[in-house]
């Protein structure tokens, strides 16, 4: 790790920035660390609006927190009243461009406006606090104040990614018992209509607890709508008043649940409380992406992904960001889509993942040379461990050399970024999300919890709660325990592999579970595994993570058969559509390899490990004294042989 090139933070941005130098950040790290509690008491009274103060900061009942106990607030009076009455009601919140090159600029004032109408539709409807709202939509205007009017009424809302299949959304609406779906007709994707209420439709065949329905109508296509559940959204906010009272809540209100991978076949709702989950949404992007009041900000994840919820809904617009949101592809109508946008917008912050990055340094230099970046002053990057490489062109091509990269490690249950850079403060290790945010009290252990020794590998755990922790699995306290709190009993067990080096600096290295990370996206090998044996000629299926050049990881998937003829070719082809037919395109697996058999232990367990040893390294060297039959994995190398 010598080798490693450091970048600090040049004078001018040091000069600027919210936190400035090494000083500041350890000033902030050891407050925080030395009474936890009078830190976040203090940012949660200066940034946050309360309708009740709260009487206690934390309330840990391992592996149960409570934060702000006793304490009334409203995540979307955060969001957008506050900035309102504070005088910035003509302030841009969303900047929108859509893919086929539509915009519109829409201010806090109007954001205000456009939630209070629907909220009052939705209680026309009769919904109250307490029910449970799926949301199902592109990356429209719409979708922000489907989830803001929610918040704002204390609906837990439940968004859904676009990309997921009517199986994936009505597993997700029955785990919840949602009394709600908000859709639209579809959006636009690489040219083409992408229909939602179809999948909508689908899902509800088998969902009875869904009462109504909301389209909104985005690309104007043919939809069925069924009397008396469905409502278009224009309807439901039509006549309605601008006026709609945010709704005291409780600090541990649910504010949403979100669905993610696990190591399991069903996908795990993640809950999330509000005023925890706010505040530290509120301070990272503070901390992290250094926001100021004249920034135009652009992260382009989905708001189907947490990455969406934090640093799309609330946490940019808690600290009255004006932001861009794009509906498409970035390669559409070229590959110079975002940096087209950039320039249009003046963009100064930008956040995206590593996958994108390197996909899009596969087209060729000449398409971000082909536009004004110099609007930009500060880079993100999430998802995914970014490769020094990537990094680099990163840095030097998109930021010319003059933009911090902050490499930010969280995931769906840490609710905000963790692990990151103060841009104005550290300095930079191509690879390395760096150090912890104040109150993060990270460290790299052995299965024992001891720490293990500087640049050993071992597992990420988290020490001690933090606000915008994960609360709970929905409906499922048992595995909230058994997953995350039960190998280091009162540490937060991530599922991440890291080490940290001399400096401190935490390099995480990616799962340790049967959790994939393709494109940023996590998705369960048991997920797909499960998928692959509803096909009715399947017997067994075995995934594992293949490394993958642009996405990280792709799909792999071992299928033994059942008797019959088969054309392998054919049947590889739709196995792969079934997968995207089930699950949703995005989980469609990059290669499925047919077998006679699995490599299995003696008592019967499929041995994942040597499958994702052969298809990394071509040939097994790992132990394989627990393998019931050898012969099968000479018999899959040679068809690896084979193959290549
Ligand atoms: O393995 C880590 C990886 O993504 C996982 C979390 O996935 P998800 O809950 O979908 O959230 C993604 C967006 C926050 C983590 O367990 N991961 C996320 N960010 C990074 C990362 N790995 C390395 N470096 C990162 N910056």
């Amino acid at each position: 790790m010598t080798e490693v090139h450091v970048y600090p933070p040049s004078e001018e941005f040091v000069k600027l920035a919210n936190v400035s130098g090494m000083d500041a950040y350890r000033k902030l790290y050891r407050e925080a660390a030395e009474d936890p509690d009078a830190f976040w008491g203090a940012l949660a009274k200066e940034h946050l609006h309360w309708h009740q103060p709260f009487e206690q900061v934390c309330d840990w009942q391992p592996p149960f927190a409570q934060w702000f106990v006793g304490g009334k607030i409203n995540a979307c009076y955060n969001c957008v009243d506050r900035h309102v009455l504070a005088g910035h009601g003509e302030k841009v919140a969303l900047l929108f461009e859509g893919e086929p090159g539509d915009h519109r600029a829409i201010t806090y004032a109007e954001t205000l406006a456009s939630v209070s109408r629907f909220a009052n539709g939705l209680l026309a409807l009769g919904l109250k606090q307490g029910d449970r709202a799926i949301v199902y939509m592109p990356m429209i205007p719409e979708a922000v104040f489907a989830m803001l009017a929610c918040a704002r009424l204390g609906i837990t809302h439940s968004v859904v990614f676009g990309g997921f299949s009517a199986e994936a959304l009505k597993a997700r609406i029955q785990d919840l018992g949602a009394k709600l779906v908000i859709t639209a007709d579809g959006g636009w994707r690489r040219g083409k209509e992408i229909k939602l209420k179809p999948a909508v439709d689908e899902a509800l065949l088998e969902c009875p607890t869904v009462e109504n329905v909301i389209v909104c109508e985005r690309t104007k296509g043919d939809v069925t709508m069924l009397h008396g559940r469905d409502h278009w959204w224009h309807t439901i906010e039509a006549g309605q008043s601008e006026h709609c009272p945010a709704v005291p809540l409780d600090s541990e209100h649910p504010l949403f649940v979100l669905y993610t991978s696990g190591t399991t076949g069903k996908p795990k709702g993640i809950l999330h409380s509000t005023a925890g989950y706010l505040l530290q949404c509120t301070k990272t992007v503070n901390w992290v992406f250094d926001l100021k009041p004249n920034d135009v900000y652009w992260c382009t994840a989905d708001i189907g992904w947490v990455t969406g919820h934090s640093y799309i809904v609330y946490g940019p617009m808690s600290m009255g960001a004006t932001q861009v949101i794009y509906e498409g592809a970035p390669d559409t109508p070229n590959f110079d889509r975002w940096w087209q946008i950039v320039a249009k917008y003046r963009v100064t912050i930008f956040y995206t993942s590593p996958t994108a990055i390197r996909a899009l340094i596969r087209q060729g230099d000449h398409w971000p040379n082909g536009h004004d970046l110099s609007s930009l002053r500060l880079l993100g990057s999430v998802g995914e461990p970014i490769n020094p490489a990537a990094w680099e062109w990163y840095h030097k091509t998109i930021g010319k050399s003059l933009c911090p990269i902050v490499d930010t490690w969280w995931q769906t249950e840490t609710g905000s970024i963790l692990i990151a850079p103060m841009p104005g403060a550290v300095p930079l290790k191509p690879g390395s999300g760096t150090l912890p945010m104040p109150g993060v009290i990270a460290e790299v252990v052995d299965l024992k919890g001891n720490p293990v020794a500087d640049n050993h590998e071992g597992y990420l755990v988290i020490n001690r709660p933090w606000p915008s922790m994960v609360r709970n699995i929905w409906g499922d306290p048992e595995r909230f325990h058994d997953q995350y709190w039960s190998k280091l009993p009162g540490r937060y067990f991530t599922g991440d592999a890291a080490r940290r080096d001399a400096d401190g600096y935490f390099w995480v290295l990616g799962r340790v579970d049967d959790v994939l990370n393709v494109s940023g996206h996590r998705l369960s090998t048991m997920e797909v595994e499960s998928a692959l044996v509803h096909h009715p000629a399947v017997a067994e299926a075995a995934v594992v993570g293949k490394p993958h050049e642009i996405t990280g990881q792709a799909v792999c998937c071992f299928v033994t058969l059942k008797k019959g003829d088969y054309d392998q070719e054919a049947l590889g082809k739709e196995l792969r559509q079934w997968v995207g037919h089930e699950i949703g395109a995005f989980a469609r697996p990059e290669e499925i390899r047919f077998t006679d058999a699995l490599p299995k232990t003696r008592s019967g367990k499929i041995m994942r490990r040597l499958l994702r040893e052969l298809v990394t390294n071509n040939t097994v060297a790992g132990d394989v004294t627990t393998l019931e039959d050898l012969s099968i994995l000479s018999t899959l190398a040679a068809q690896q042989d084979d193959e290549a």
